[in-house]
């Protein structure tokens, strides 16, 4: 059985529905992350895990007790949020160690997880400065060893490093995720920034109003988005509206502006007016083999790679290729761009999905 689950969970204020059925199950030890656009209702799901906010329908349970309606101090679990307000006052350790004297944890004891905590966080030592004398990472693992002290059985975080510029936010993927994975402490992170998500993950849910448009692996979420929005959300991708003309056993034949491509529908429905993604990074220049010709519109240089858009007959393809010394063509230059069928996929078009601008 799950150690976490959500069964049914609603959550309404007043006419809006912040939340809509949402089932979800949560493995002991793994680390599971909310992913979504702001407003599609992350932090609503945590806070109701953490008991903050109270469900309108369904169930919570954890570790097979109902919590649904149990107090936040009573579920044993640690929340990060994303303002991780320290006591400005107090020393690292006596922030860290706040919670254990609240629970009237004796002294030795105390000390002993208060600098076992901050060991972990790479925070040694450090125990007796103030948080003003730390930089914004630093508190920020402060706010981490406070909630590991207490040795939750649980730990939810919500977009704990929005507030670190990107390379530290970089650096605190990893190692958060090591901890995470060495104390063993199930976890769901909420966050708006996918590669977050795809660093630390175990598993992502990808949100969208209200409710879960995929939950998979990092790697099957941008392999196999299954929505229109789980494939816009996550990552780049060329998006081409089209119509199917025939579904073979293995693939549909797909019309995109009078050019026809062979998609692979992994036994999935698809017919009548569907939509076919192909990431940037699967589409390469091409002489011999080229399936489609175009015209560079834009070439731009990103260092690690460069990132080409070329109109077509499909209509506008953006080609990502690996820095691998020689430049491509220039801009207004033809060129011939090949893939592979295996890397197109086809959905069928969802009139109630809208596409948002992260395409
Ligand atoms: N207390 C509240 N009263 C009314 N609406 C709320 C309240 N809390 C959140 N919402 C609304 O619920 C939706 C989801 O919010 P939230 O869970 O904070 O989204 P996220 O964390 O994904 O950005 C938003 O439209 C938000 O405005
Ligand atoms: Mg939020």
């Amino acid at each position: 059985m799950a150690f976490l689950t959500l069964q049914g969970i609603s959550k309404r204020y007043g006419d809006f529905t912040a939340i809509e059925q949402l089932d979800l199950s949560v493995e002991r030890g793994e680390f599971l992350s909310l992913l979504g656009p702001s407003g599609c209702g992350k932090t609503t799901t945590l806070q109701m895990v953490a008991g903050f906010v109270t469900p309108t329908t369904g169930r919570i349970e954890l570790d097979g007790r109902d919590i649904t309606n149990e107090r936040p101090e009573k579920r044993g679990i640690g929340v990060v949020f994303q303002s991780y307000a320290l006591f400005p006052h107090m020393t690292v350790a006596g922030n860290v160690g706040f919670g254990l004297e609240m629970r009237k944890v004796r002294r030795r004891e105390r000390e002993e997880r208060i600098e076992e905590a901050l060991a972990l966080v790479r925070l040694k030592g450090l125990g007796h400065r103030y948080p003003k004398e730390l930089s914004g990472g630093q508190r920020q693992r402060v706010a981490i060893a406070r909630a590991i002290a207490m040795q939750p059985e649980l730990l939810l975080l919500d977009e704990p490093m929005s507030n670190l510029d990107a390379k530290l936010r970089e650096e605190m993927h990893i190692e958060l995720r090591a901890i995470q994975k060495r104390l063993g402490i199930t976890t769901i992170l909420v966050t708006h920034d996918q590669v977050e998500a795809m660093t630390m993950s175990d598993r992502i849910a990808v949100m969208h109003r209200g409710t879960i448009a995929q939950l998979s692996t990092p790697y099957d979420a941008y392999e196999r988005p299954a929505t229109a929005f789980a494939s816009t959300f996550l990552g780049r991708t060329n998006a081409f509206a089209g119509e199917v003309l025939l579904r073979n056993p293995r693939c549909a034949v797909v019309d995109v502006a009078g050019t026809q491509l062979h998609v692979p529908h992994e036994g999935r429905q698809v017919d009548g007016a569907v939509n076919v993604y192909i990431r940037p990074e699967k589409v390469h220049l091409a002489n011999g083999d080229a399936r489609i010709k175009g015209h560079i519109a834009t070439r731009v240089f990103v260092g690690n790679q460069w990132l080409l858009e070329v109109d077509t007959a499909l209509g506008k393809l953006r080609v990502a290729q690996p820095n691998h010394g020689a430049p491509p063509p220039e801009e207004g230059d033809e060129v011939g761009l090949a893939w592979t069928d295996d890397d197109l996929r086809v959905l069928t078009q969802e009139s109630r999905e809208t596409q948002h601008g992260h395409a």
